[in-house]
């Protein structure tokens, strides 16, 4: 038998899923480490582990559940993937992608991407906020390197705007409106699994850098191939490594993202209303 090919399995999946919930969500949510309580909010959810879900797979990092969660926020229909799949746990970028083009194949028009970083830029604090205004991809890889599939979208595609300055603008003025304080810069995406070395986050800082991470770009990168916009938000949970003398763990990461995650839950529910009606120039 023919092996499928990644839009084949990705139409296989979206199918999986509307036979579950058949309404078009208009904006995807990934949530990153500590955040995956973002989802609670949902009415009446329609809930998927990722174990039922053709073509995916199980999440065994700590933080992580996942979970596709289905339903309304705040009048407006949405998708949740609680739990994301990293390439420092040998996925290949295809599979790190993949819950990420099975929503933006579900008909999304916004996906909203959060994640756990360590700040860079001295002026950031554990449990602030950042929007993610571009991106490094210093992963040393791409989910879109190989053959292109054209039904999915160009051999090129522009990353100009990564993060659409649109989403980003209504994210800022939200926040703005809710009186929460929130950095706009610029992640850098690396591999992991270890934290960075000082010298590393020295070299960040040259590179422009104002948070660090190990997921978001991939995600952002297929988005955008799909043609669908992307906006993130990094919730700062430490110090980048050499800038304070306490130790990075995972403990630490979880911790203070239960911190932020009220505010980025405010943000995010009063703000996807306003990123529904938008219109959607890249489309
Ligand atoms: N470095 C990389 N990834 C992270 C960090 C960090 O300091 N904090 C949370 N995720």
């Amino acid at each position: 038998m023919s092996q499928k090919n990644i839009y084949q399995k990705m139409n296989e999946t979206v199918e999986f899923i509307q036979r579950k919930w058949s309404i078009k969500p208009d904006i995807g949510l990934i949530l990153g480490s500590g955040l995956g309580s973002i989802a609670d909010s949902v009415e009446n959810p329609t809930v998927i582990p990722y174990a039922e879900i053709p073509h995916f797979h199980g999440t065994a990092i700590e933080g992580h559940a996942g979970k596709m969660i289905l339903g309304k926020l705040n009048g407006i229909s949405v998708v949740f993937l609680q739990g994301r799949f990293h390439r420092y746990e040998g996925y290949s970028m295809e599979e790190v992608v993949f819950p990420t083009r099975a929503i933006c194949g579900l008909g999304i028009q916004t996906l909203i991407l959060t994640n756990a970083a360590g700040g860079i830029n001295t002026l950031y604090r554990p449990g602030d906020l950042m929007l993610i205004s571009d991106h490094l991809n210093l992963m040393g890889d791409n989910p879109l390197k190989g053959r292109n599939m054209t039904e999915l979208g160009p051999r090129f595609p522009d990353l100009s705007e990564a993060y659409s300055q649109n989403c980003l603008k209504v994210l800022q003025q939200t926040a703005t409106e809710l009186d929460i304080p929130i950095h706009q810069g610029i992640y850098a995406g690396l591999l992991g699994p270890t934290y960075e070395t000082p010298a590393e986050v020295r070299m960040l800082r040259t590179f422009g850098a104002d948070a660090v991470g190990m997921s978001t770009v991939p995600e952002s990168i297929a988005a955008n191939h799909l043609g669908v916009r992307v906006a993130g938000i990094s919730c700062i949970t430490n110090l980048a490594a050499g800038l304070s003398s306490v130790k990075l763990s995972h403990q630490e990461v979880m911790e203070t993202s239960q911190v932020s995650v009220g505010k980025i839950k405010k943000i995010i529910i009063s703000a996807i209303p306003r990123l529904t009606h938008q219109k959607v120039a890249t489309l």
